[in-house]
């Protein structure tokens, strides 16, 4: 009777044949040592999905957010389009745009300074104490000066155009520039 209800519950319950069969090919000796010695029951391995690192979804052309990139002089560089919440930094980055971003976000240089149009600049919130100790020692400040890592950007900023200034002051001591 035990039997025949163990092989019902095996085919019910085919995840748990692995271990229930481990368990009843122990002859009742075994069982009962395993049991004094609290030796702990097999037991299955499960595994779930490896997670996807590093592939950065773009979006579809036409729909993403458009940042057009001028240097100094006002020349469009590029036009790229982006997520909601990419920073300016990393898609200057992945379209090989020439931001330096010397200490990679951290906000510990002003390599990564850009000029913002003032109705642009407005709609972002206020920078914090840090982006403005470092935006202090940019080169050619201006009133609209962001530092580009610090910049999320959202659908509001569609269309905005983040200019280079001229020339970038990187204290790092060995003039680390990051190759992305
Ligand atoms: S990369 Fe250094 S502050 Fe932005």
């Amino acid at each position: 009777m035990l039997a025949s209800h163990s092989k019902t519950l095996l085919f019910r319950l085919p995840k748990l044949e692995c271990s229930t069969r481990s368990l009843s090919q122990l002859s009742l000796r075994q069982r009962q040592s395993a049991a004094r010695w609290n030796i702990p029951r097999a037991r299955n391995i499960h595994s779930s999905p490896c997670l996807r690192h590093g592939n950065i979804t773009r979006p579809e052309p036409g729909t993403g957010i458009k940042i057009h990139f001028k240097d100094s002089k006002g020349t469009l560089l590029k036009t790229i389009e982006a997520n909601e919440g990419d920073d300016l930094l990393s898609i200057a980055h992945e379209h090989d745009i020439d931001l330096e971003g010397a200490c990679e976000g951290s906000v510990a240089c002003s390599t990564c300074h850009v000029i913002l149009p003032p109705e642009y600049y407005d709609i972002l919130p206020e920078p914090d104490d840090d982006e403005n100790d470092m935006l202090d020692m940019a080169f050619a400040l201006t009133d609209t000066s962001r530092l580009g890592c610090q910049v999320k950007l959202t659908r509001e900023l569609d269309g905005m155009t983040a200019t280079l200034p001229s020339a970038t002051r990187n204290m790092f001591v060995d003039g680390h520039k990051p190759s992305h």
